[in-house]
């Protein structure tokens, strides 16, 4: 691999996925390196930050015709059949998105930094890990501008205003970051998650860990949650319902991977909800754990506020930057180095337009 090429991101993402920083590394490594015109612009950062870091500018077109790894974050690709093999890198979700990546073409192999496993020797490329963790504070954040009352608690001549009551509906990466962020607040704060290990993270966190029993794991889930039984679905409802109606904010985080996000809010237990709550559901892009979440949308439902945001790190873009620069730098220092190894390959979605990852044979097997 000699060449790599960065594109600029599409629509309203001002993100980028290399930061001239990480470019001058690769330019070190004595790589060559085509970036789109404008692809930081909306960081404030224009070409000659690129140029200077050694960087050729181009269209978008130039750097599809001259690259052999093109980089970005969302998927990027719609123009004809490719004529020569070209890799793609960038954050596909194929496991839920799994046609999207048919549009390559036979010629384009592509690869996913989100299929990563979350192991320590991957950590420093984990864009998971980077994207939840702003979007876990960010949900807070945006709440806080809905929420008609004040998170901490006011003691004050005219009176006390009790804290913000938080429910946060697991306790993953963005889960834990939107927790840590409402005790900063002063927000009394309670989550949920099915896997038992989440609960000392939890209290760890001085909030209060709701369990129900029953909940089913699995050794080969990669540390991710798994289906669970109806019955514990049930269980798990009734007590979710209890907490979320005394809530003032609830902020959503629950998924399994390549599957729809759980339902954990129905709308019955929403009609019960006091006015002026919000409900921040970050598990929107897989249909949201909030049953009346639109992806993309805030509503107002008898008074609830419901915001169906999976990306909040696009609205912190250059804290998101810097830290997608850093998971790419590192992805692409370990592919040089060995692109056959058991890392790289773990993110390989479609090798010259076949679909090799296990998970996703498995999938179209059944499809
Ligand atoms: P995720 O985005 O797939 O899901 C978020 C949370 O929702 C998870 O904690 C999951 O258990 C929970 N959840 C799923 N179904 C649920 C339900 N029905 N009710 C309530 N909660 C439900 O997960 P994320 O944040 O990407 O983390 C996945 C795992 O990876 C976690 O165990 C995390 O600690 C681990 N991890 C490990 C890293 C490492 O380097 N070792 C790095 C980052 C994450």
């Amino acid at each position: 691999m000699k060449t790599i090429g960065v594109l600029k991101e599409v629509s309203d993402d001002k993100r980028v996925c290399l930061l001239p920083e990480a470019v001058e590394k690769l330019i070190k490594m004595g790589l060559e390196v085509i970036v789109e015109e404008n692809a930081a612009s909306g960081l404030g950062i224009g070409d000659e930050a690129y140029t200077s870091a050694g960087a050729t500018c181009s269209t978008a077109e130039n750097v599809f015709d001259n690259s052999d790894l093109i980089c970005s974050i969302g998927h990027r690709y719609d123009g004809d059949e490719l004529p020569e093999p070209i890799a793609f890198l960038g954050i596909f979700n194929p496991l839920y998105f799994t046609g999207d990546i048919a549009i390559y073409g036979q010629h384009a192999s592509a690869y996913s930094l989100d299929l990563l496993p979350r192991t320590t020797i991957a950590q420093s490329m984990d864009v998971l890990s980077s994207m939840a963790s702003l979007s876990g504070y960010k949900a807070v954040m945006l709440a806080s501008n809905y929420f008609i009352s004040s998170f901490p608690m006011f003691t004050t001549a005219a009176g006390t205003l009790k804290p913000a009551k938080v429910l946060v509906l697991g306790a993953g990466v963005a889960g834990l970051q939107a927790i840590a962020t409402a005790k900063r607040l002063g927000a009394a704060v309670e989550a949920f998650d099915v896997r038992s290990s989440a609960g000392e993270e939890v209290r760890s966190l001085g909030a209060r860990f709701i369990e129900v029993d029953g909940a089913m794991e699995s050794t080969n889930a990669g540390g991710y949650a798994i289906e669970q039984t109806t019955d514990f679905k049930e269980k798990q409802q009734a007590l979710i319902n209890k907490h979320a109606i005394d809530a003032d904010i609830i902020i959503c985080t629950a998924n399994i991977p390549g599957r729809q996000a759980p339902i954990l809010l129905r709308s019955n237990t929403i009609d019960q909800m006091k006015p002026g709550s919000v409900i921040v559901d970050l598990a929107s892009e897989q249909g949201g754990n909030c049953e009346l979440t639109k992806d993309g949308r805030s509503i107002l439902q008898n008074g609830i506020t419901i915001l169906g945001f999976t990306h909040l790190s696009k609205t912190v873009p250059m804290a998101a930057s810097k830290l997608l620069s850093n998971n790419y730098l590192n992805f692409i220092k370990s592919f040089v180095n060995d692109p056959e190894s058991d890392l790289v390959k773990s993110t390989l979605v479609i090798k010259n337009g076949e679909i090799v990852h296990p998970k996703l044979i498995e999938m179209h097997s059944t499809i």
